[in-house]
């Protein structure tokens, strides 16, 4: 795998890896692999993703809830309620610290975990969050909704928490409410992003195509007054651009970048409903919010894609973007903490006092024993 991830990498314009810390007996990574794979990630210059859950501990709720007799969409959260998110975070957290390795968090969901992900940043660290639209514009009571479809149409991993002070607390993280002019403090929460389902039936996942989630975006996070639009494309675009080594390519218009451009209309409003957007399903989690904000024209690679509500799109128009490793914007912090952040030896003399042989007694069986008790007095 060590082997195939610097192929990834040097070759094939892969510079990211994704390890589950959720997932037991399928793609559950434990503390040893963790620490072996950032390792890797750090030496071929690559950003370590993770899912980071509890994988053991959701394994053992979700027996716990079948005993109780829970089978609905609660006993998703129940099984794995924020502080299994929290925990496996913080592991991750000191799992790349150890190793010196960038750390990319994905869907940060609770507030207990963005509290790890912040305190870690401003403690020097280099590690970014990301929630998600579904996390800031709604919550986890879904789940104990009595209509069965309503409910289950919301189980996502990690799941939405149901403490209703959630969605406001991510955004406020993600809004560095929390930085002035004077102090400036790194960004708590980094990027906003969407993670699609794609599969059918009762796989966890939310309907979450970039185009139908940007008016939510903008709804959640400029209209409720948090956010400029600076600070709005930073969050969708030029961070991820930058940390994933696409800028200035990707995430930045001027010459020589792509023209990668939406053009909004901010007065416009548009209702979000399952009837109307682009998705092969049939619910959406957003259903009945008024967005202001709505685009009008989309320009990919100079292209006008979209325009007026017409698509000209044919499949095989989107590129690959090849990335290069080492992304400066991530690690140059890296190879700093590398030179200032390495432990040294404390220089002493030899020591020269007395030094006592333990000796052992009585039999050979009950030799090691003694010897032990006696150390250890
Ligand atoms: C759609 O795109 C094609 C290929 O880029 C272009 O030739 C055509 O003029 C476009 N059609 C419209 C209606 O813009």
């Amino acid at each position: 795998v060590k082997e195939e991830m610097k192929i990834l990498t040097q070759d094939k314009g892969v510079n990211s890896f994704k390890m589950f810390m959720a997932y037991k007996d399928l793609y559950m990574v434990r503390d040893a692999e963790l620490y072996a794979a950032f390792s890797q990630c750090k030496e071929i210059g690559a950003v370590a993703q993770v899912h980071a859950e509890n994988g053991d501990l959701i394994a053992e709720g979700a027996k716990k809830m079948l005993a109780l007799g829970i089978t609905g969409p609660e006993g998703h959260e129940l099984s794995r309620p924020e502080a299994v998110e929290a925990e496996a975070t913080l592991r991750a957290v000191t799992v790349a610290s150890a190793v010196n390795c960038p750390l990319y968090v994905v869907h940060v969901m609770s507030k207990s975990a963005a509290k790890v992900i912040a305190d870690a940043r401003r403690d020097g660290k280099v590690v970014y969050g990301e929630p998600i639209a579904a996390s800031l514009g709604t919550d986890g009571t879904h789940y104990w909704h009595k209509d069965w479809s309503h409910a289950a149409h919301h189980v996502m991993g990690p799941p939405l928490r149901p403490d209703p002070s959630t969605p406001n607390f991510l955004m406020n993280l993600l809004a560095k409410l929390f930085t002035s002019q004077s102090s400036p403090v790194p960004d708590d929460i980094s990027i906003l992003s969407q993670s699609h389902s794609s599969v059918r039936h009762s796989m966890p996942g939310w309907p979450g195509l970039v185009l139908e989630d940007l008016p939510s975006f903008t709804e959640i996070t400029m209209h409720s007054g948090k956010m400029d639009e600076n600070r709005f494309v930073a969050v969708t675009s030029t961070n991820a651009a930058k940390i994933f080594n696409l800028y200035p390519r990707k995430g930045r218009i001027a010459v020589g970048s792509d023209a990668d451009i939406v053009i909004w209309d901010p007065k416009a409003t548009r209702t979000i409903s399952a009837k109307t957007h682009h998705q092969a399903v049939n619910f959406n989690i957003f259903e009945g919010m008024i967005c202001h904000g709505v685009p009008l024209v989309t320009i990919s690679r100079g292209k006008v894609v979209y325009e007026a509500g017409v698509f000209n799109v044919t499949a095989g128009d989107g590129k690959f973007v090849p990335r290069k490793p080492f992304a400066e914007y991530i690690y140059k912090r890296i190879k700093q903490r590398d030179q200032t952040c390495t432990p040294t030896p404390v220089e002493r003399r030899p020591y020269r006092g007395e030094v006592i042989t333990l000796k052992s007694r009585g039999t050979e069986d009950d030799s090691t024993a003694g010897t032990r008790k006696q150390a250890h007095s």
